[in-house]
């Protein structure tokens, strides 16, 4: 939701920041925008449209220098065009500022400006006014320290701030400096040699250095090429430790995928492999997951698990749901993020919490975690960014290792959730009544997974082909039962996301409670219909939709295609797989369903239209 780089160095800011931008591209890409400081002035470029159109404003128009800020936004207030982009200028045209967050307060800290006489506001935006009450306390305040001066007049301003922010700002008369802060919005500080980095993302600055430090909240730094200093908003300095980035520039890259998103789903097999490397037993046929923090006993007396996390990660919960409850015998419940934090679910003192977030700073997500911490209840994380705030907040928890996923579409981090949630169920159960015999059973199932995922990814040329027969196709609807019902809905969600097509998922027998009048020619049916303990029941519901003459594609395994051959259109086959460990596998076709038919369409596979990969925003 929206990314931030600045940098102060030696080298041309432009090339540095516009190839930052394009690394957090991901974050938001309604408009983009740099601001560098020139001599005594500040260029500002930015416009409405991707970061390639600001490369050709930049290539057209240089803004030369060697320190400044930049931005690609995600618009949450005003429309998207040339004047909302960011950076922003305060009334002066002295400082540059750039945001990524929502000031709620703003409305009534513009009326208070503007009653001042700091009436020159260009934008609709949250964020100038924010600039504008910086350069307003900047030129209240004296000293002959400007560096000191700027930095205070940010932390008074921000203060006087409601909401979240992550902000990054140069002066044009304080040559090689730039300020830096964070409430609610991801910063981090790259640290070079002779120069340094400010941004909402590693992945922006690992080109450059591979040192970090992640600010907290309600941290300040103010940066200059050979040191940097952070502070609290009431001048209180702190140290914090440089942290290594995990992974390489090269992480990042496409290769020769033509999307970040094929390339993420063909990681499967290794980042399946990444979520349960180390942590099974062999000899007590149980998961080994550490940095839960939780003893034997402890973890025997969770009497009560609530899991929680948006979209994606909130299927993932689902499919949790039905694991942690087959598994361990603890009744689950899931809870959408943003509503956990503002209904009363009845908790008692023994529930365990777990939020799931890939980017780790989904807000809705990272509300109901400091809600639940806020009542005392243990709190953990299932992430797969390292160093993001809900990683950091949480009071342990297991991380993916899926490495850096840049599609917005969440695809293999979907999948390393739910190993480690089969994990989390098999370690739970064991402490209970699962037999070793069924703990074993469990972990030959989770074995198996990267294989059997390699060969459903071969089936990727086939599935293309089936795709191109629906291309024009009015919607498609998902059918699942059990622990295939929560990727009904995942499935549903990728075909709306990439393929703008409507696209609902449904437990398989709320087929004739009412969505069965959807039923016709154009509107196919996707069953997820393994061969498993629901089968012949799918099987009943594949029947409903045939006699009302729906086209039908059928996900399916074992004697499944057997049964199935005569009865629906397509059909797909995926290796034999348990139960528990199925939804893993079964998501693969969907993931490339989506994938091909929003090619075909010539949709923006990797930025789906009014989407950003991390929401941090409520
Ligand atoms: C779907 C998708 C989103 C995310 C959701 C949560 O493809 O990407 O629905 O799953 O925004 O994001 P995280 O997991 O980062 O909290």
């Amino acid at each position: 939701m929206c990314g931030i780089v600045g940098y102060v160095g030696r080298a041309d800011a432009a090339p540095i920041l516009l190839d930052g931008l394009r690394r957090l591209e991901y974050r938001g890409y309604d408009s983009a925008g740099v601001a560098i400081v020139d001599g005594d002035h500040v260029e500002i470029r930015k416009c409405a449209g991707r970061i390639a159109s600001l490369a050709k404003l930049v290539s057209e128009n240089p803004a030369p220098g060697l320190f400044g800020v930049s931005h690609t936004r995600w618009a949450t207030h005003g429309k998207v065009n040339d004047e909302n982009a960011h950076p922003h200028f305060d009334a002066s045209g002295k400082i540059a500022l750039v945001h990524n967050g929502v000031i709620e307060n703003y409305q009534a800290l513009k009326e208070q400006l503007i009653q001042n006489g700091d009436t020159n506001f260009r934008s609709d935006t949250d964020t100038e006014v924010l600039a504008h009450l910086i350069g307003n306390i900047y030129r209240q305040f004296d000293g002959k320290d400007s560096k000191a001066r700027l930095v205070n007049a940010v932390r008074a301003a921000l203060k006087r701030v409601i909401g979240t922010y992550g902000i990054a700002l140069v002066h044009a008369d304080i040559a090689n400096f730039m300020v830096g802060a964070r409430r609610g919005s991801p910063l981090v500080l790259g640290v070079g040699k002779d120069e340094n980095f400010l941004a909402s993302d590693v992945s922006a600055i690992v080109a450059h250095t591979r040192d970090a430090i992640y600010l907290n909240d309600f941290d300040v730094v103010a940066v200059e090429r050979d040191k940097f200093e952070i502070s609290s908003l009431d001048g209180v300095s702190g140290q914090h430790p440089v942290s290594k980035v995990e992974f390489s520039a090269e992480d990042i890259k496409k290769g020769d995928y033509p999307h970040y998103m094929l390339k993420e789903i063909f990681e499967q097999p290794d980042s399946v492999r990444d979520a349960m490397r180390g942590r099974l037993t062999y000899e007590e046929c149980t998961a080994k997951l550490g940095g839960l923090n939780m003893t034997p006993a402890e973890l025997r007396d969770v009497a009560r698990i609530v899991l929680t996390g948006c979209g994606t990660a909130l299927h993932a919960a689902m499919v949790g749901e039905y694991l942690i409850e087959q598994l361990a015998n603890i009744p689950t419940e899931v809870e959408f993020a943003s509503e956990f934090r503002h209904r009363n679910t009845p908790m008692t003192p023994d529930t365990l919490v777990f939020a799931i977030s890939q980017s780790g700073e989904t807000a809705d997500t990272l509300g109901a975690l400091r809600e639940s911490r806020r009542k005392g209840y243990r709190t953990l994380g299932i992430c797969n960014n390292v160093a993001s705030t809900i990683a950091r907040e949480s009071d342990g928890g297991v991380y993916m290792h899926a490495g850096p996923e840049i599609g917005v579409a969440a695809t293999k981090s979907f999948t390393s959730q739910l190993v480690i949630l089969t994990l989390i169920g098999l370690l739970l159960g064991r402490m209970r009544n699962l037999s070793t015999a069924q703990g074993s059973r469990i972990i030959t199932g989770l074995e198996a997974l990267p294989e059997q995922i390699e060969e459903v990814l071969k089936l990727s040329d086939r599935i293309k082909a089936i795709v191109k027969k629906y291309a024009d196709v009015s919607g498609m609807l998902f059918f699942g039962r059990q622990f295939n019902y929560p990727i009904a809905l995942e499935g549903a969600l990728k075909m709306k996301e990439i393929t703008y097509l409507f696209a609902e998922g449904h437990p398989s027998a709320e087929l004739k409670h009412g969505i069965i009048a959807l039923v016709r020619p154009d509107l196919p049916s996707v069953f997820i219909a393994p061969d498993d303990t629901v089968f012949s029941k799918n099987v009943n519901n594949i029947e409903q939709v045939k006699a009302r003459k729906g086209p039908i594609i059928a996900i399916t395994s074992g004697n499944g295609a057997k049964q199935l051959k005569g009865l629906v259109n397509e059909i797909i086959e995926i290796p034999a797989v348990l139960d528990p460990v199925s939804p893993a596998l079964t998501v693969i076709p969907l993931q490339l369903f989506a994938y091909h038919l929003a090619v075909e369409l010539g949709r923006d596979v990797d930025k789906p239209r009014n989407l950003a990969k991390s929401v941090t925003v409520e």
